[in-house]
């Protein structure tokens, strides 16, 4: 089945973005080892990413329309923007909030996330690794409810 892999804003500048916090590779990496964790784990992914907050919020409701899982790294609208928290409560469907970066470790306007509250659960701090720890989850969340 599917799985959307949504990312926020500057994201897409993987690589050359502050390669000391967010590594070196860049987000085609990226997409490649999403694409391939989720079709060894039987899933498909669809990955996508905006530095547009409406766009987010249209792909999050396609996800609610589709009960589709996500794996969702809202970057920079994690710490205020109610409106993708809200755009979040609306599905069903298991979201995973990921983060490359452990938020909880760095500055402090970044220790809060207003999504948390309504993810299922959030994996922050092992790079390119929690998106694959989190496309696991969804495997086994989905494998669990016999989807
Ligand atoms: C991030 C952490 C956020 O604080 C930051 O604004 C990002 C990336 C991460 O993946 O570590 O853009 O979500």
């Amino acid at each position: 089945s599917e799985v959307f892999v949504l990312n926020g804003p500057n994201l897409g500048r993987l690589g050359s973005r502050e390669p000391d916090v967010y590594g070196a590779a860049d987000f085609e990496a990226l997409t490649a080892l999403c694409r391939d964790t989720a079709r060894r784990l039987g899933l498909h992914a669809e990955v996508r990413q905006t530095d547009d907050e409406a766009e987010l919020l249209s792909w999050l409701h396609e996800a609610a329309d589709g009960r589709i899982p996500v794996v969702l790294n809202p970057a920079a609208f994690t710490h205020y923007s109610y409106a993708v928290r809200d755009a979040i409560a609306q599905r069903t469907a298991p979201l995973i909030e990921v983060h490359l970066s452990n938020p909880a470790a760095r500055e402090e306007f970044r220790h809060n996330s207003v999504v948390a509250g309504v993810a299922t659960g959030t994996i922050a701090g092992f790079g390119f690794l929690s998106y694959v720890l989190a496309l696991q989850a969804i495997a086994e969340l989905l494998a669990e409810s016999g989807n």
